[in-house]
């Protein structure tokens, strides 16, 4: 069974990286896949979030890192998966996915399927947009710091430290 893990990643966090690692253990392969959106604007360039995911995951033997632009069931096809993988982290997100699971499947010629794999207690509130917030509006030395850092596997935790240094408010 082929996976494709798909997601902006910007930055991974470790909230990713254990479902990255659960479903890696119960599939034959799994892709984990960087949009490039153009319309989005990212913290950091495509460039960036896959070497942060590779640093995080690169003892695991039967995942790849990659990158896609365009309609994600265009890229699950060309790349033979056999469902999307998708983490939840509460009803939230299962009510933004499920109509997400619905459209890939129908833009899909394959109907492919979503799995959904629950978070970890422990990342239930983990979330790269959070974390990118409270960056910008604090320093590494500030109460708190360690907090977000604990939430980033290493090499992505170092660039937002360097990010944080040009963030800090100028009045
Ligand atoms: O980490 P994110 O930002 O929640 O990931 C969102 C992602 C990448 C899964 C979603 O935006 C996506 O699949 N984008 C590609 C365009 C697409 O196929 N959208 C779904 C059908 S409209």
């Amino acid at each position: 069974m082929t996976l494709i893990f798909p997601g902006s990643f910007d930055p991974v966090t470790m909230g990713h990286v254990s479902i990255a690692r659960r479903a890696a253990k119960f599939a034959d392969r799994l892709i984990v896949a960087v949009l490039e959106n153009p319309n989005k604007n990212p913290l950091f360039s495509v460039a960036e979030r896959t070497a942060f995911l590779k640093d995080a995951l690169r003892d695991v033997k039967n995942l790849e890192i990659e990158s896609f632009c365009g309609l994600l069931a265009d890229y699950a096809q060309l790349k033979g998966a056999d469902a999307i993988l998708r983490g939840l982290r509460n009803s939230g997100d299962f009510e933004r996915e499920a109509p997400y699971a619905a459209y890939n499947s129908r833009l899909s010629e394959t109907e492919i399927e979503t799995i959904f794999l629950p978070a970890a207690p422990q990342f239930a509130h983990v979330s790269s947009s959070i974390i990118k917030e409270a960056a910008a509006h604090m320093n590494e030395d500030r109460f708190g710091f360690t907090f977000l850092a604990e939430q980033l596997p290493p090499a992505a935790r170092a660039a937002m430290q360097e990010r944080m240094k040009s963030h800090g408010c100028t009045t």
